[in-house]
């Protein structure tokens, strides 16, 4: 488990003003390859995911949007939609207190995920018929947090990209309108331009306050951004 998740970047780091490493094109390997290394290599996000023990650069999203809106009360439970490699679910078991205080996090992800204490792991892909159900059972009780990082394997037609991750985001709200204890939260990843409008009718009608939050640990070149509902009214 890391052993710090506040981690905050001054402008300075977070504009890469350390030494750039630069990745020479080796034969064989493509060009958005060289790219990708390059800025992993150059990433202050992801050099402290590893030095704070986190799986992803993706758990300091949720820090961000946690420290602001409180998801986590100790003893709680959380369900992460699309939740490998774990970083997200990691801060949740260590916020919620998932190993010492009876928190819990109910976790799915079409992909495999190495074993967290305090999370039940389930490997299905969430648009399977039964897959809301099954993850409702892993849970065992109604949620404080339903929470989706769920993006859609990327083809490079923008638009296709926009329209299956819309989907999953609004399959993922559907979910939580079962799931949710009244009082709890919502957050979901969308792309830019917000989430659609008859999915932001839909949260508005069933939480008391709706909002977008792009956290500065997102990379300001992706166009994701997070839709957040608060105050679930049951
Ligand atoms: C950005 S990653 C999540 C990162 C994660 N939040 C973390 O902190 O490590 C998106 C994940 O969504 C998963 N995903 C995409 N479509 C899915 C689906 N239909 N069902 C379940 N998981 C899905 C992918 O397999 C991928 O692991």
């Amino acid at each position: 488990m890391a052993k710090k998740d506040n981690k905050s970047f001054g402008d300075g780091q977070r504009r890469g003003d350390r030494m750039r490493e630069r990745v020479k094109t080796a034969r064989g390997r493509k060009l958005s390859s060289t790219r990708w290394l390059e800025r992993q290599l150059n990433d202050p996000y992801v050099a402290a995911a590893k030095q704070d023990g986190y799986r992803s650069r993706a758990a300091y999203k949720i820090i961000e949007m946690d420290d602001r809106f409180k998801f986590f009360k100790p003893g709680g439970c959380a369900i992460d939609l699309g939740s490998a490699p774990g970083g997200w679910a990691q801060v949740a078991a260590h916020r919620l207190g998932a190993v010492k205080e009876k928190g819990f996090v109910a976790a799915i992800d079409i992909q495999d995920m190495e074993p967290i204490p305090g999370v039940a792991f389930l490997k299905l892909d969430f648009l399977d018929d039964n897959a809301p159900e099954l993850v409702r059972e892993l849970a065992g009780r109604r949620a404080d947090i339903v929470m989706s990082d769920m993006a859609a394997a990327v083809t490079g037609h923008r638009q296709t990209d926009h329209l299956r991750t819309m989907a999953l985001a609004e399959a993922a709200a559907w979910f939580a309108f079962e799931a949710l204890k009244p009082g709890g939260s919502f957050c979901a990843k969308v792309f830019q331009g917000g989430t659609s409008g008859g999915l932001l009718t839909d949260l508005k009608i069933r939480f008391g306050n709706v909002m977008h939050m792009k956290p500065k640990s997102s990379r300001k070149e992706s166009v994701e951004l997070y839709v957040i509902a608060r105050d679930f009214k049951g």
